[in-house]
């Protein structure tokens, strides 16, 4: 495990979109398993720059969503589809038979998850898997209980996941996800974890320690042998009290 300490957001999404354009000039026919979120943003904001001086760069790339909220329109601004057209797929230059997602909205989402686990089976190995850490420890949606032989899935969610920013900032409500498993996770070639934001300071603290990964999800990269984490350390620091 790499882990990479920067002082601000910044430089976390400077950092991290470097590994992710290396990735990219290595294999320009990658599959990245795309996360979304507060934590990735910023780092796809960075590639985008790059791929504006350099169209060709995202020219053979494969992209697949890492979950999806189930139950909301797939083009409510909540859901993770959503989230990748804005900021990855459209800025990219990615057309949509270079894009696998989640519907959120499928009749049977259990089918639809069977779908995704045809997909990895056929297109898989995933290349880099991007990650953001729940407050509860999880990846992608994979809660506290998930094992490491999962795979994609339809996952109640935890009371902290329903309350997501994702969801609650644009007034949607899911009480079920859809997600890769920890094993199409740790399957992949490379991972880059990103840790930011308020919140999650008891996440970061339990995956620094190993804490048992069926309470902390993340820790299953403990078991992963190319994996860099790279932490915004200006959001690890806790309040004093009469500021918070
Ligand atoms: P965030 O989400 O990047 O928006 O904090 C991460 C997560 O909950 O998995």
């Amino acid at each position: 495990m790499k882990i990479v300490h920067t002082a601000d957001y910044r430089s976390m999404s400077l950092k991290s979109s470097r590994i992710l354009i290396e990735s990219m000039r290595k294999k320009p026919e990658a599959l990245l398993c795309i996360a979304t979120g507060g934590s990735p943003e910023g780092m796809y904001a960075e590639v985008t720059k790059s791929v504006a001086a350099e169209p060709g760069l995202t020219s053979g790339i494969q992209l697949l969503a890492l979950d999806e909220w189930y139950g909301i329109p797939s083009d409510h601004p909540a859901t993770c589809s959503s989230f990748i057209r804005q900021n990855v797929s459209v800025p990219w230059f990615v057309s949509d038979d270079r894009l696998e997602l989640f519907d959120s909205a499928a009749g049977n989402p259990e089918s639809e998850c069977r779908r995704i686990n045809n997909y990895l089976k056929k297109n898989g190995p995933i290349d880099l898997c991007i990650l953001g850490i729940g407050r509860n420890g999880h990846l992608g949606l994979n809660e506290p209980g998930s094992v490491k032989n999962d795979h994609t899935r339809v996952i109640e969610l935890t009371k902290s996941s329903t309350l997501h920013p994702m969801l609650k900032n644009t007034g949607a409500v899911a009480s079920r996800g859809m997600s890769l498993g920890i094993a199409d996770i740790l399957n992949s070639r490379e991972i880059v974890i990103l840790i930011t934001g308020s919140g999650k300071i008891d996440a970061y603290n339990a995956f620094m320690k190993k804490a048992n990964p069926e309470e902390w999800p993340a820790s299953f990269l403990w078991e992963h042998n190319n994996v860099s984490c790279i932490v915004d350390d200006s959001c690890l620091i806790k309040k004093s009290p009469s500021f918070s």
